[in-house]
């Protein structure tokens, strides 16, 4: 690569196995208004932490002077953040050191979107995707802990997809016994709605401990369960980091995307980098620990200081995960404290 070499142009962020990291996950909370089933336990009470906006907002800037391309705003449940807008306004004000504008994202739980798609879309939010893991309500508020939750997701998806926040995906993880017989009406939710449906494998990573092989919806199973509603497409891929396989139906209505973190890593292609709302950097969703950049910040440590602390991080992202090897060890943090 000549531009490495190229004076005044700055290497891009890649680790060890030659991975380029342009895809940066930003928790700006880990409090929920929902108590997943595969994410959290059905107690309150736990310590949440969260950062004032302007330390995000230092902390991306550093990132995308490092050549992140892509910020996705996750939580916790980001909504929950008075703030959002402004820090959205914030984001979308940067730019990549070629001074290209950020692909901006956001993934909510959408009960509070119907009213803010409009607003953080006026703020400068590129799209949304939102997680809703049943179409029939009851089994929806099943899984979410929460009554009355699927209308309101329903509104907040419909919103966001009038405010132009498209296109919308909407994620769904498949749990068996809890959740597999949504896998035909999600499709066709797909094809009413003109949202993109993304069914995730399963992985280990909730507080209670749910997950076994068993429950998990492997790739090849979904695939003829979809097939037997309609015949499936393969749609050509729009990245090689990208975690979901594409498909349509035989007429072309509808995509689907499958994510099979399970049974079909796609770590050799992993792009991503996470900061925890508490300032952690975390270079996998099963890392055994984190490394704690907000500490240095909160220290005095400059700009420059931040970014080789990160680069130094980046160098040791692992491998792979182990989920479902005899040596797999959950990881040090549950979802809802990591961030999706
Ligand atoms: N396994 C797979 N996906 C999960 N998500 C949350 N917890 C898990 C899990 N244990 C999904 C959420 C959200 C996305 C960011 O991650 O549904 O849409």
């Amino acid at each position: 690569m000549t531009t490495l070499t190229s004076p005044g142009v700055t290497p891009r962020l890649t680790d060890r196995y030659g991975r380029a990291i342009t895809d940066l996950r930003v928790s700006v909370t880990d409090r929920c208004n929902y108590k997943c089933i595969y994410c959290r336990t059905g107690n309150d009470g736990a310590q949440y932490a969260e950062l004032p906006s302007e330390d995000y907002l230092r902390i991306v800037r550093v990132f995308v002077g490092l050549g992140i391309e892509k910020v996705r705003i996750t939580g916790g449940e980001p909504l929950l953040r008075k703030d959002l807008p402004r820090l959205v306004r914030e984001f979308a004000k940067l730019r990549t050191p070629q001074g290209e504008a950020l692909d901006l994202a956001l993934t909510t739980n959408g009960h509070l979107l119907e009213e803010m798609a409009p607003v953080l879309k006026d703020a400068g939010l590129g799209r949304v995707t939102v997680s809703m893991d049943a179409v029939d309500p009851e089994i929806f508020a099943r899984i979410t802990r929460v009554p009355g939750s699927f209308h309101k997701v329903l509104a907040g998806i419909r919103s966001a997809h009038r405010a132009g926040l498209g296109p919308v995906k909407v994620n769904c993880v498949l749990l068996r016994g809890f959740n597999d017989d949504q896998i035909v009406p999600f499709a066709k939710f797909a094809r009413d709605e003109g949202v993109i449906v993304r069914f995730i494998e399963f992985m280990p990573l909730e507080e209670d401990r749910l997950w076994t092989p068993e429950v998990v919806v492997p790739l090849h199973e979904l695939v003829e369960r979809l097939s037997a509603f309609r015949p499936l497409v393969p749609l050509a891929a729009n990245a090689p980091s990208e975690t979901a396989r594409r498909y349509t139906f035989d007429d072309g209505v509808g995509e689907i995307g499958i994510i099979a973190p399970v049974s079909q890593a796609f770590c050799g292609h992993c792009s991503r980098v996470r900061l925890t709302s508490d300032g952690k950097v975390r270079t996998c969703l099963f890392s055994q620990f984190d490394h704690d950049l907000y500490g240095r910040m909160l220290r005095g440590a400059t700009d420059e200081e931040m970014a080789a602390y990160i680069r130094s991080t980046i160098e040791k992202k692992e491998a792979r995960h182990h989920i479902g090897e005899p040596d797999f060890l959950k990881p040090s943090r549950s979802m809802v404290h990591i961030g999706g």
